[in-house]
């Protein structure tokens, strides 16, 4: 388990911890599930886990709302089970790096309900409560989820901060105490076996002191924070200097993934620098249409700023807060179809790659009736944004309904019902299964070495060389010529060695 930078290619594969497998029937994921299922992750080829909360949480944000950072919520498992959990993985060979959420804690948190009980707790010097403004809030700045960013503490009449639900009050970074508990807190889980951490809202821990109004009108943009002004401090670079000293102090590699969410590649690539963050999530692409230009363009711009700082671009292409991609590219077989080609794009690229459960399957995103949505984006809303639960149901292991073998019981949010076609089970033995895709891919993966190079190709289309493997996409070009070499792997049967619109190969030249 150790040697050299394993996540400088690594892949990691992002478990929604109550949406993956559930061992006792309750109807929500849990970490025994994980452990029963971890032979199909060894079997898939991914190289590393990424666990989403599984902290005690009363759920306002399902785990992004911690109550207690160092135990394991009663319906996730205990810390037993996180302990055999590690121990299996890393007998398989699988590194498993934990969640950490330091924006903000649980409003459940006891030093949060501290805080409330007693203006003179020194609890309260944890959270940022300050004086209104008039009647109003101490300030303009709105809740990424809709709404204030204040909410009004009726026993001392001050208002505290949450930049996401009113549950998840935000914590004060200036207050050294905070840095201090914080830094206990990794050493809680690396000492357990963690192989590192992602790093929740990683670029807005400090915010402006002053707390000046941020201007307005508030752009409607896929990166909320591209135009908050009182976020992205030099002060948060310091601690990530820390959390790299504490990390690197451990053996076995272990590594720091900050969620940094900007649009410019450059923003994210400052927290990437030499003694800060192993990596930062980029995510560009969760927002490009499929559209050649447009994603050569932001693969691009990703290279040269991580270049700049010698860090390695990481990609993704799916995650827990964002739509399934055969759904963003336009849904049916043709959406799926795109995924496909998409997936041999994202293999292909030099550096780490993250997967979303699911995503080897072809899940699309599904629909649900308001009345099951539990997202408080949807909620705090009034339904003018959907939310994100149609990313998060749990994923189908077999072909049987109900519930596809994720559990005995009854899933937290329903499956639908032709969903046990689309089953680890139903894709395991069938050649032309996105699952099949994907574990040919990965497999293949570590044969494409070297930095990116890329080669004239007609418009619409993408090809480029990582070492003596070519990668072409036909985006959304003429039907494009095979170049020539030996074929690895194609997204689709080639009919006529043509890569029609929508289908990638890999090719040794
Ligand atoms: C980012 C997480 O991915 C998302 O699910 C969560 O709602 C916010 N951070 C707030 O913690």
């Amino acid at each position: 388990m150790t040697g050299g930078a394993w996540w400088r290619n690594a892949v990691f594969y992002e478990i929604y911890v109550r949406s993956f497998a559930d061992s006792d029937g309750d109807g929500l994921g849990d970490l025994p599930g994980i452990r029963s299922r971890l032979p199909y992750l060894r079997d898939l080829g991914v190289d590393a886990l990424w666990l989403t909360p599984f902290y005690p949480t009363p759920d306002a944000d399902h785990g992004y709302d911690v109550a207690d950072y160092v135990d394991v919520d009663p319906r996730f498992g205990t810390l037993a089970d996180f302990d055999a959990l590690v121990a299996d993985a890393h007998a398989l060979r699988l590194r498993l790096i934990v969640d950490v959420v330091p924006n903000h804690t649980s409003s459940e948190h006891a030093w949060f309900r501290n805080a409330l009980a007693d203006p003179s707790h020194p609890d309260r010097a944890r959270y940022v409560f300050r004086p209104g403004r008039g009647d109003g809030p101490p300030n303009n700045w709105p809740s990424n989820f809709g709404g204030p960013a204040w909410t009004r503490d009726p026993r001392s009449g001050e208002w505290y901060l949450h930049l996401f639900a009113p549950e998840q009050p935000d914590l004060d970074w200036h207050n050294p105490q905070v840095r201090d508990d914080f830094e206990a807190i990794l050493r809680f889980w690396l000492d357990r076996g963690a192989d590192g951490f992602r790093i929740d809202v990683g670029h807005a821990l400090y915010k402006d002191p002053e707390l000046r109004d941020e201007e307005e009108p508030f752009p409607q943009t896929p990166f909320a924070s591209d135009w908050r002004a009182a976020i992205d401090r030099p002060e948060v670079h310091d601690v990530y200097q820390d959390w790299r000293r504490l990390v690197d102090g451990y053996d076995g590699d272990r590594a720091l993934v900050g969620e940094v969410v900007f649009s410019d590649p450059r923003r994210v690539a400052a927290y990437t620098r030499r003694d800060e963050l192993h990596m930062a999530f980029n995510f560009a692409l969760l927002f490009e249409p499929w559209e050649a230009e447009r994603l050569r363009g932001t693969i691009e711009r990703s290279l040269a700023a991580s270049e700049e700082v010698g860090a390695p671009q990481t990609w993704v292409f799916e995650n827990h807060d964002v739509p399934r991609l055969p759904t963003r590219y336009g849904g049916g077989e043709e959406g799926l179809r795109r995924a496909r080609a998409a997936a041999l794009l994202l293999l292909a690229l030099p550096g780490p790659a993250f997967l979303y459960q699911g995503q080897e399957l072809g899940l699309e995103e599904v629909e649900l009736p308001p009345e099951l949505r539990q997202d408080p984006v949807f909620h705090r809303t009034g339904g003018a944004r959907p939310g994100r639960d149609g990313c998060r149901v749990p994923i189908p292991w077999t072909r049987e309904a109900p519930a596809f073998g994720f559990t005995t019981g009854e899933p937290w949010l329903p499956q639908p019902a032709h969903w046990g076609n689309l089953s680890a089970e139903a894709q395991a033995d069938d050649d032309a299964a996105t699952l099949r895709l994907y574990r040919d891919a990965l497999r293949l993966r570590p044969q494409l070495a070297g930095p990116l190079d890329w080669r004239d190709s007609p418009q619409g289309t993408l090809v480029f060389a990582r070492g003596d493997v070519l990668c072409a996409v036909n985006v959304g070009g003429d039907p494009l010529a095979l170049p020539r070499g030996d074929v690895l792997l194609t997204s689709e049967p080639l009919p006529q060695e043509t890569l029609v619109a929508g289908t990638a190969a890999w090719i040794r030249a």
